[in-house]
């Protein structure tokens, strides 16, 4: 089965929004959406998930699924958005719970955050697999990036969010709370065990020293042989080490505080006062 997959790419956040169809049919998916987000202002707006519904309006299809790969920190999703103009439900990683929990602690919510995923319509957990029309979609657990990170193979597509990039790039980092490199070593093996003929699109690209344009399509076999963190079978010590370093460098991404709180919620913004009026916080010295 090979779907048919139309890319949409956020340059202000380098992040690619999928959407997957049946290759003769209307029934698809969306994955990893993205509400635009001003930080300077602090105001939203819908120009690339509007992209995604007029796409899915031209082309008369049939939302089934809305996908996040993980809890992002580098953009907001636009899950709800999308859910309440065409449909379909709102699915993640079962350990969500985990990320919510952690975060829930860093913004002090209170308890009327819920914990338990109840925000999202599917937790999904290994193994486990859904249906796009008349497509398969199986669900890899892929932590190391984030504790609920997910990898999405429906026919000879993979969605592996922010595990691998494009070869010339890399892996994602593993440095926030819950990541870890040697368990998305693991996880890579595991996306790089399915046949070499599979097409993996990447969550983001930033381009890469010596590639002008921005990709996000690749191949597991491309992967193994080429990619500069960990193709040639390079080993679990030699990865951690290089991996661990190289996010001691990094800064954080410039959307995480925002993000994270709206993302635990399944891309809903906090609840708003008696005045309707929504607010972020900023925890100070807490990340
Ligand atoms: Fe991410």
């Amino acid at each position: 089965m090979t779907p048919f997959v139309k890319a949409f790419f956020d340059e202000a956040t380098f992040t690619v929004s999928y959407l997957v169809r049946e290759p003769q049919g209307k029934s698809c998916a969306i994955i990893d959406s993205v509400l635009d987000f001003d930080h300077a202002s602090g105001r939203t707006n819908t120009n690339s998930a509007d992209a995604i519904i007029e796409y899915v309006k031209a082309e008369d299809l049939r939302v089934e699924w809305i996908l996040e790969s993980h809890v992002h920190a580098d953009h907001l999703s636009a899950a709800p958005y999308l859910q309440e103009a065409l449909g379909g439900k709102i699915g993640i990683g079962k350990n969500i719970t985990i990320v919510q929990d952690t975060f829930g602690k860093v913004f002090n919510e209170g308890t009327e955050f819920q914990r338990d995923g109840s925000q999202f319509d599917s937790l999904f957990q290994d193994g486990d697999s859904f249906h796009v029309g008349q497509m398969r979609g199986d669900v890899l657990h892929t932590p190391g990036h984030t504790p609920a990170c997910l990898t999405y193979v429906i026919g000879d597509a993979a969605f592996v969010g922010d595990t691998l990039f494009m070869p010339d790039f890399g892996t994602a980092r593993c440095d926030f709370p819950g990541g870890s490199s040697a368990t998305l070593y693991q996880s890579i093996q595991k996306i790089l065990a399915l046949p070499d003929e599979t097409r993996i699109f990447v969550g983001h690209d930033y381009k890469a020293p010596g590639r002008d344009e921005y990709a996000w399509e690749t191949t597991v076999g491309e992967q193994k042989a080429l990619n500069i963190h960990i193709g040639q079978g390079r080993s679990i010590e030699e990865f951690v080490q290089m991996r661990d370093t190289r996010d001691a460098t990094l800064a954080m991404p410039r959307l995480i505080l925002p993000s994270l709180q709206v993302n635990m919620r399944a891309g809903h913004m906090p609840p708003a006062d008696e005045q309707g009026n929504v607010y972020l916080k900023l925890p100070v010295n807490k990340l």
